[in-house]
């Protein structure tokens, strides 16, 4: 048997789809999955409806022995200790000059921990966000690979090959830059992605107790033909039409969101940059109150809702919806920005939005815009075009927010966005409080508006006089 162009390690949903897409393109594929009593028919159900290009193995060694030189491997496990365990199974298998690609879902830090181990053996490690789910997987996902070029540059024309292309169609997939910034603009992509689904449930819940599963769905299909136009939003409208019987499937989902971990993790990374990113946080924390449900229940029967006796405008939810999607976007790429430089990775953020605009969960109208947008600017917000739309959303914002919390109707991205809004746009805020608060009870200095920044003073606040 020829020796193949690349191998792919694990078979689950994303590796096995993977694999069929290098196949579809005339690739020669290596497939790894463990035996175990309960995965041992994987290896045969993969080769049953695969290409003679295919190979498959149970056997780590014969697998690697079944790879060109050098060795190009991905990695498709779950995140955390089990790319460690495949990793130090591989690494007496490989010579010199190999390359071992994480695809899964993994946290920067241990790409980085991992790209130092595989050094010592002069194995390279690349953190390869890749974005789609399973249909993406099959038919083009967005491909965010980091790492050393050089390394990448020979997984390059696969990649290229699977990913999905752009409207101009060039291929989704773009070198994000050294060490593991791929797997940092994934886990922000994620943070993203919670907060542009949150929105549209907040959307949801301000429209559900004056409209009907269809009525929404008609909304939101509207919504989709113009500038609002999004992957999620899309299969929002068709989830909300879905029959189970006379009833509506989503009527029967249980209201408690999981997650896997990225959302917080954005969270964690704007926190430790110092980055506000307000509407992120409040998604992650909507799928955490999601999850009490027992304890909202029980204080629900003893705080009751209110009647509502208003339809709300749908105008000003549309409004709203724009410039809480700017401002979430916004808050993401800023996250992205500021990592590249603490790391000095240097990422293209125009690129970057470029490779988003098709194959990933993100995709939409609004990032389109977003290539332009960051050819001209570092920040979203410098964009006079993109400020201008939020500021004529300002009232209808409002509308909505009132309306949501007069009749307590769920907007836990909305009231965020809003409150980022109204902050970032206040030359004048209350911090000066703050600073003298700490001043005072813990002599930590403040600086002073009529005096140069580097100079700091500390005063004695009890004394007048
Ligand atoms: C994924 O990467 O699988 C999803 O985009 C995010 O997953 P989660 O919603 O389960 O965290």
């Amino acid at each position: 048997m020829l020796k193949s162009d690349i191998g792919i390690i694990g078979l689950g949903v994303m590796g096995r789809s993977l694999a069929k897409n290098m196949l579809s393109k005339d690739f020669s594929v290596s497939a790894y999955n463990r035996w175990t009593e309960a995965e041992k028919d994987i290896v045969p159900n993969f080769l049953k409806d695969a290409s003679d290009n295919a190979q498959g193995f149970t056997n780590l060694s014969k697998f690697v022995n079944s790879l060109q030189s050098p060795r190009k491997i991905i990695l498709m496990v779950t995140a955390g200790a089990a790319v460690d365990a495949v990793v130090s199974e591989l690494k007496p298998l490989l010579d010199s000059g190999d390359i071992i690609a994480d695809g899964g879902n993994s946290h920067f830090k241990d790409t980085q921990r991992r790209v130092q181990e595989l050094k010592e053996n002069d194995i390279e490690f690349l953190g390869v966000g890749v974005s789609g789910g399973e249909q993406g997987a099959l038919h083009g996902p967005c491909i965010m690979p980091g790492g050393k070029q050089e390394a990448y540059l020979q997984f390059q024309p696969i990649l290229e090959a699977i990913a999905a292309k752009d409207n101009d169609g060039k291929p989704c997939v773009s070198w994000i830059g050294p060490d593991g910034s791929g797997h940092l603009v994934k886990t922000v992509h994620n943070g993203i992605e919670y907060a542009e689904m949150q929105l549209i449930a907040d959307c949801y819940a301000i429209l559900s107790p004056t409209h009907s599963n269809e009525e929404i769905a008609a909304i939101f299909i509207k919504w989709n033909k113009g500038d609002h136009k999004s992957y999620l939003l899309g299969i929002t409208a068709t989830i909300l039409q879905k029959k189970e019987g006379d009833d509506y499937l989503i009527d029967k989902v249980l209201d408690k969101a999981g997650n896997k971990g990225t959302g917080s993790w954005t969270s964690q990374l704007a926190f430790q940059l110092g980055i506000p990113t307000p509407t992120i946080n409040a998604a992650v924390t909507a799928r955490y109150l999601s999850s009490k449900k027992e304890e909202r229940m029980k204080l629900s029967k003893a705080i009751p809702g209110h009647a509502i006796d208003e339809v709300p405008s749908l105008e000003a939810l549309a409004a709203t919806y724009r410039a809480c999607r700017i401002l979430n976007h916004h808050q993401g790429f800023e996250v992205i920005r500021a990592a590249s430089d603490a790391h000095n990775w240097n990422i293209n953020l125009s690129e970057l939005a470029r490779i988003w605009t098709e194959g990933c969960i993100i995709k939409s109208q609004l990032m389109e815009s977003f290539v332009d947008v960051f050819k001209n600017h570092t920040s979203i917000l410098d964009d006079r075009t993109i400020l201008r739309t939020i500021l004529k959303s300002e009232k209808p914002f409002l509308y909505t927010l009132i309306y949501s919390l007069k009749y307590r109707l769920l907007n836990s991205c909305i009231s965020e966005s809003y409150n980022y809004y109204a902050f970032i746009t206040t030359a004048q805020s209350s911090a000066h409080i703050i600073q003298a608060q700490r001043d005072e009870f813990g002599a930590h200095t403040y600086r002073r508006n009529d005096r140069p920044e580097n100079e700091s003073f500390t005063t004695n606040w009890t004394n007048n006089g």
